[in-house]
Order: structure tokens, then C-alpha cells, then sequence
């Protein structure tokens, strides 16, 4: 059970957020089904290709969020949706870090769009790089840790070394981390860990980002969900751009998702199968010193020829992210995990590669 206090998510905040007053868009001063809408300056004929996309979305996208409410059993107004959680991610700087002032803690190698986001918000970043093994270096977390770090960035499973880190350290770094932690769990699907979404209800500073790119295979249509306190998603919602998710993503997610967990789950066993297989027939490889335990879909291999290896498998028409300039990745050649077939071509071009 947490020991965390009530956290004033006020003294986090940006001090030009707190009393911004949002956008208010046509659809957000009238709701329901009106005869004749004469609000929102949009075409009243309809659209040029006869479609009926004249009108503005749901801003909020209550109907989708509806669906996926109890699919997380996070209640609606603790599910922020974003075009990918990509746009969380900006948006978390946003609300939280003063450009030129406040800090954010990474733990590299991890997912690159933390770092963008903070150099593109002009905030500073603390690397507290993962020890040996990929693991959380807790305690200088938490030594370092200022007035000014506002948010602290923890992907688990981690990208790109795919482990899960241990709920022990998690738990630590959420009881006496002083700003909002985000735990980035893009790859929460194919872990054997449960989502930390449980632990909403007892700690205010939690953030949980999930996606719908990866298990649920709709990376196409860019959508991301972020859970967190009712009162930190009202604070999201008061500064993102007013009709973020369009409405034909609206519309498809919400049939999408509404009809398609169980070919989710059958696609998350199908790749944990596949992984598993890799995972045994890669390490038989020449070419191939170790493959890191992985709880994502994808496996982090050491090799002996990293650049090698990546531009011999390009030459096949194959391609992996090579990963070995990162800390503690050398040799390291990331290979997201394939259906059988391509799996298998993979495992083919390896063997026949000449050290
Ligand atoms: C750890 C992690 N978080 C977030 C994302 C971005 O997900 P989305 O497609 O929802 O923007 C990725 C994409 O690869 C990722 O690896």
C-alpha cells in the first residue's frame, strides 16, 4: 500500500498554465443533437466527395473513450486519447516544465522521443543512464532529484532493451519521487507484468501511456491513451489542441476496438510464441553473442559486426534498428519480432552471413 502523501499537482504545474483559460470550441458549449447547428462556420451541404465529414468532432471523444474505458477499467475522465502517445508526451512538458528553468529525468537507452520532446521544450535533461543488466538506478534517481524535475520518464518494458524493470524499484521511485512520474507502457501487452494502471488510485504523480500502435496493430491511425488523476487530464485537455483526434479515427477506433481484443490477445500469443522461437534459434547464431530477455515484442541481440550485420541484412531487403552506439548496446541490433515467415527469412539470411 503506497505511503505517498497528496501530492499538490498546483506546484508542479507551469506557472502560465494555471489559470489559462482553454480554447472553447463550438462543440464544447453544446452538447447533444441540435436541429440545426449554425455554430461552428463548417459547410452545411456536406463535404465535396459527398462524404458527411463537414461537421467538427467530439473534442473530447467521449463515445471512444467509452469504449475503452471498461476495456482498461479506467473510469472516462482519467483517459486522455492523443493522435499516438507521442502527443502526450509533448503535452506532459507542456503542462509541467518551464522552458529554460525546469529539468527532466531520463534513463538511457531508452524511447528517443522523451529526449526530443525536452530539447524541442527547451528543458534540461538528467540522464541517469540504467546499470548493468538494464536496470533502474534507483537511488541517484532520487538523489538528484531537485525542486526543478518535474517529470521523471520510466519505460517499462523499456525500449529498446525490452525487460520490464522490477516493481520494487518502481514503487520506490513513485513513494518519494517529488514530481510526476510517467511510465511508458507502450509494450505492456506482451509483458508478463500486469499495467501499473491498478496504482492510480493510490498515487497522484502517477502518469501510465499505453498505445494502441503496437499489440492492437493501428499504428496507422496514430492514437495513444494517457491515465492519470482526474485532475491532471482536465489540465491536459485545457491546453491540447481542440479536435486532436480526428473524427474518422474517432469512428474507426471505436469499431476497431469495440470488436477486436480477442484478435489482439490472439496476435499478442501468436508474437510471444514467435519471440520465444527467435530468442532459441538466434542464439545458435555465429553472428549472435546474446539475446537480451525481452517482455516486448521485439529482442534486443548483441552481435558480433552490429553496422555489419545491419547493412548485409538491408542488402536482403531486411530491416532492423541497429543500436549499438547506445549505453551498455554494443553489438546491440534491435529486431522487432515478425510473423513466422519473415522470421524465418530473417534467421535464413543470418546463418548464411560470413563473419
Ligand atoms: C516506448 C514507446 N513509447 C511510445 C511510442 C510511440 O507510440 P505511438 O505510436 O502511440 O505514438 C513508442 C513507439 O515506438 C515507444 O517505443
Amino acid at each position: 500500500m503506497s505511503k505517498r502523501k497528496k501530492l499538490d499537482i498546483n506546484t508542479l504545474l507551469r506557472e502560465n498554465i494555471k489559470n489559462i483559460k482553454p480554447y472553447a470550441s463550438a462543440r464544447d458549449e453544446f452538447t447533444g443533437v441540435a436541429q440545426v447547428y449554425l455554430d461552428a462556420n463548417e459547410n452545411p451541404y456536406g463535404s465535396i466527395d459527398g462524404s458527411m465529414n463537414n461537421r467538427y468532432p467530439d473534442p473530447y471523444q467521449t463515445n471512444l473513450k467509452q469504449i475503452i474505458s471498461p476495456i482498461k477499467n479506467i473510469p472516462v475522465n482519467q483517459i486522455f486519447l492523443g493522435n499516438g502517445s507521442d502527443e502526450a508526451i509533448e503535452l506532459l512538458f507542456k503542462a509541467f516544465c518551464t522552458p529554460g528553468k525546469d529539468k527532466t529525468i531520463i534513463s538511457s537507452p531508452t524511447y528517443g522521443m522523451y529526449q526530443v520532446c525536452a530539447e524541442t521544450n527547451d528543458i534540461q535533461i538528467i540522464d541517469i543512464k540504467l546499470k548493468e543488466g538494464f536496470e533502474l538506478d534507483v537511488d541517484a534517481i532520487l538523489d538528484i532529484q531537485t525542486k526543478e524535475t518535474k517529470i521523471l520518464w520510466v519505460c517499462t518494458p523499456n525500449n529498446p532493451s525490452g525487460n520490464a524493470f522490477f516493481t520494487s524499484s518502481i514503487y520506490k521511485l513513485l513513494d518519494n519521487f517529488n514530481g510526476i512520474v510517467v511510465l511508458d507502457e507502450a509494450y505492456i501487452d506482451f509483458s508478463d507484468e500486469p499495467s501499473w494502471t491498478t496504482n492510480l488510485q493510490y498515487y497522484d504523480n502517477l502518469v501510465v501511456l499505453q498505445t494502441f500502435s503496437k499489440a492492437w496493430g493501428l499504428a496507422n491511425i496514430r492514437l495513444g491513451m494517457m491515465f492519470a488523476s482526474e485532475e491532471i487530464i482536465k489540465i491536459i485537455n485545457k491546453i491540447k489542441m481542440p479536435y486532436n483526434i480526428n473524427g474518422l479515427v474517432q469512428d474507426y477506433a471505436i469499431n476497431a476496438i469495440k470488436n477486436g481484443e480477442a484478435k489482439k490477445n490472439e496476435y499478442v500469443l501468436n508474437i510471444l510464441a514467435e519471440r520465444k522461437r527467435l530468442e532459441t534459434e538466434l542464439i545458435k547464431l555465429a553472428c549472435v553473442e546474446k539475446v537480451f530477455k525481452s517482455d516486448a515484442n521485439f529482442l534486443l541481440v548483441k552481435t558480433t559486426a552490429p553496422k555489419e550485420i545491419y547493412s548485409y541484412l538491408i542488402s536482403k531487403s531486411i530491416v532492423t534498428r541497429e543500436r549499438s552506439k547506445l549505453h551498455l548496446c554494443e553489438g546491440g541490433i534491435r529486431i522487432t519480432v515478425g510473423t513466422p515467415l519473415e522470421n524465418d527469412i530473417l534467421l535464413k539470411s543470418l546463418a548464411e552471413y560470413k563473419n
